[in-house]
């Protein structure tokens, strides 16, 4: 294990497994759907790759990238776009690719942008959700694992960039 990490909380096996079932209701639930799914930059990348390759249908992806934290463990509540998306979302069913939803500060930003371009519809997947955490009044359409309130790293989760590429969720110990 690595000397950060105080416990792993979700094991590569348990990922692999949820976001298997998490595709399969996806390819369900959007069979006659023009599926556009949205990763948000960065932590997100690790669980669209994995999600897109779980779901059995005709779909494109693209990414866009925006800035709540200023690199630590709390969120500043300030909002700024990197990155905007390449595609043009009018007509698409949007699904919102996230790696955690936290206070709903960031995924209720970038909803209500995406809302004002005309898209068909948009739902939200994140990989974990704190619930306990959530000031904005924003929930996931597709969950894959509650989580209490603890600083995780890993499977795309960074602390100040890094321990992105642990293939487990971890409890990060400072
Ligand atoms: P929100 O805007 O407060 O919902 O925060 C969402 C963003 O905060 C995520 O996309 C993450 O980048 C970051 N974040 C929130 N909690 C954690 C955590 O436990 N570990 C790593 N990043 C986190
Ligand atoms: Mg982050």
């Amino acid at each position: 294990m690595h000397s950060n990490v105080k416990k792993i909380l979700i094991t590569e096996e348990e990922i692999k497994n949820r976001v298997r079932e998490l595709g399969a209701q996806i390819t369900k639930d959007y069979k006659d759907k023009k599926l556009l799914m949205i990763s948000v930059l960065k932590g997100s990348v690790l669980f669209i790759s994995d999600l897109m390759r779980a779901v059995d249908l005709h779909m494109r992806i693209d990414f866009m990238s925006i800035s709540t934290y200023c690199g630590g463990t709390k969120s500043t509540g300030v909002v700024k776009i990197l990155k905007d998306l390449d595609m043009d979302i009018e007509g698409y069913d949007v699904l919102i690719v996230e790696d955690i939803l936290d206070s709903g500060l960031t995924l209720g930003y970038i909803r209500d942008l995406l809302l004002k371009r005309n898209p068909s519809s948009i739902k939200i997947a994140t990989l974990l959700d704190k619930v306990e955490k959530r000031k904005f009044d924003i929930q996931a359409d597709y969950v894959g694992f509650d989580l209490p309130d603890e600083f995780v790293i890993g499977y795309g989760l960074d602390y100040q960039e890094e321990y992105r590429n642990l293939p487990y969720i971890g409890v990060f110990d400072i």
